[in-house]
Parts: C-alpha cells; structure tokens; sequence
C-alpha cells in the first residue's frame, strides 16, 4: 500500500483527558458492563502519540513521561491493540508501525488516558497508513477498544448512554476552569464498578441526568454547575481509597465551586470560576501534600487532532 509520507516521516496526533460531570451507573449488565448516563467534557491535559512505518506486520509502543513505567508496552496497550485492529480492518499485512507515547493524562486515573492512547492510535495510523476511513468508521472501531474510545476521538462536551459509548451533543456556552488533584498510584475501573455493585442498592435512583446541570452548561453557569456535580461511582471510590475524602474537603475548603472524583479516580476534579481561581486554589491544595500533583486545565477542548 503506498504512502504520501515517507519512511522514517512521523504522524504527531494530541488526545485529550477527561472528566464526568455526571455519572449516573445502572446495575451490572449480562455483558459485565453498565448502562450509564454520563456527561463528558473533555479537558487541557494531553497525550501525544507519534507514528512512524515500521516492516510488514511490525508493530510497536514506547511510552514516555509522568507515570510511563505504569503503562504495559506489550499486546495490553490498547494504542497497540488500536493500531493492530486498524490495520486488520482497514489495511493490509503490509502494515506496520511504532508509536510513541508521551504520556500527561495520568494513567488509570479516571481521565480516560489509555482511551484516548487508543483514539490517538487509530487517527494517526489512518493518515501514516493512508486509510481510506470516515470518523465514523474510527468511533465504530474505537467502541469495541473500550467504552470512552468513541469519546476521546470526538471531545467537547457529549451525553454518553448505554456503555457510555453512545454520544450525543451537548450545547456548552463558555470555557471551566479546574485544578486536577493527582494521586499516587491507580484505581482499577473494574475493581471500582465492583465495589459499586455491592454498595448499589436495589432502589437506586433512576439514570437520569440533572436538568440543572445542562441548563447551567447552556447559561455557562460555573456555580450553578458545581452544584449539579455528581459521580455515582464516587463512594466506591472513596471506600477503596479513603484518603481521597481529604481531597475533596480540602478542595471545597479552599473555595472550589464543586468537586468530584473524576470517573472511577483516583484523580479528583475541582471546579472554579476562573483562571486566577485556579491558580488561588492549585497553591492551597499543593501546600496541604495530600496529593501527588495539581494541575490547572480548562474544557471543553476538542478529542484528537493531528499535530503534524
Ligand atoms: O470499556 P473499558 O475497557 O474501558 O471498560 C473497563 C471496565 O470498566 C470494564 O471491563 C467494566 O468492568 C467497567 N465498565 C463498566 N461499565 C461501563 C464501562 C466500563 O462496568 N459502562
């Protein structure tokens, strides 16, 4: 298959992170999935994913930056598995290639950083491989690599339904600022929606998302939508690792207009009402070391998007 590019030439794409502003979990599916209701908004913390040719059937990962020993470089990466279904797909067994990832997004932090590994994966190699592929054929690829796939190639602001992998648009007036609390180490998504099945009771409120929160998005409201903040996932999460409940306080202490442990953390996201906010509240939460790191970004911003 020929190329426009040629050997030895890299494909550069950015993938953002994201948070939940809402997620609202169903019980356990058949599929050991769960129907949610989630909004997504995607925020300023990027990985960035270089492509370049490698031999027929070749295919490679390297990872670099905070937290690249926690990322496997063998047949798990799910940028690999990514690149391997893509070329199955869409190319031929003359493909090959090797990515580099340098990783910002923390890694099993919530934020949906292997995810957007993934959707970085597939939109670079389609253009280093001279695909012939429509976006909609990279979000029906990027469904069966993981729920949050489809979101990371698309970013914005969107309503995920069913796995969470069924968007729809969300109108979102104006940019939020929040300060991203990093913690050590991971928390296991699976082991997350476990421990929520056993503190799930039977009368659970319904999936709905508050009309509160998209009116507030609609108003570009930053109060009114730090108070419609809400994670279903969030007491599994702080009943596997409770010392993110300091987090939070510290954070709402500090003056934050809401906070969340983002998706199934351990990351937890604060929101404020502008930059200087942000900076205000980045110093005091730094100052308590509670957290590994904070880091100021703002959202919505959009999914991948090629950088060169
Ligand atoms: O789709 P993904 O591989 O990212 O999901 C990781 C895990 O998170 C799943 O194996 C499942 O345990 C859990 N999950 C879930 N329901 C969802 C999304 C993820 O139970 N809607």
């Amino acid at each position: 298959m020929a190329s426009p590019l040629t050997e030895g030439e890299v494909v550069r794409v950015r993938a953002s992170g994201k948070v939940n502003l809402v997620l609202r979990s169903g019980p356990r599916r058949p599929d050991g999935y769960h129907t949610l209701a989630t909004v997504f908004q995607a925020v300023s913390v990027y990985d960035e994913l270089d492509a370049r040719w490698a031999g027929p059937g070749q295919f490679s990962v390297a990872v670099q930056g905070e937290q690249a020993d926690l990322v496997p470089t063998d047949d798990t990466n799910l940028a690999l598995r990514a690149a391997k279904l893509l070329a199955r797909r869409f190319g031929s067994e003359e493909l090959g290639c090797a990515l580099t990832i340098r990783k910002a997004i923390p890694v099993t932090g919530g934020m949906a950083g292997g995810s957007a590994d993934a959707a970085a994966a597939l939109l670079a190699c389609s253009v280093l491989w001279d695909l012939d592929t429509a976006p909609d054929d990279l979000v029906t690829l990027g469904t069966r690599l993981g729920a949050d796939v489809p979101f990371c190639l698309t970013g914005g602001t969107a309503l995920g339904s069913d796995r969470g992998d069924r968007l729809a648009p969300v109108l979102s007036r104006g940019t939020y600022h929040w300060v991203l609390a990093f913690s050590e180490g991971e928390l296991s998504t699976p082991a997350v929606f476990g421990r929520f099945d056993e503190l799930r009771r039977d009368d659970a409120a319904a999936l709905e998302v508050p009309a509160g929160l998209l009116n507030a998005l609609i108003a570009g409201d930053p109060a009114s939508l730090g108070a419609c903040l809400v994670n279903d996932l969030e007491p599994a999460a702080l009943s596997l690792r409770p010392g993110l409940q300091q987090v939070l306080a510290a954070g709402r202490d500090l003056g934050a207009l809401g906070g969340i442990v983002s998706g199934s953390g351990p990351t937890v996201a604060f929101l404020v009402g502008d930059e200087s906010a942000a900076i205000d509240l980045s110093v005091g939460l730094a100052s308590h070391g509670i957290c590994r790191s904070v880091k100021r970004v703002y959202g919505p911003v959009p999914g991948v998007r090629l950088i060169s």
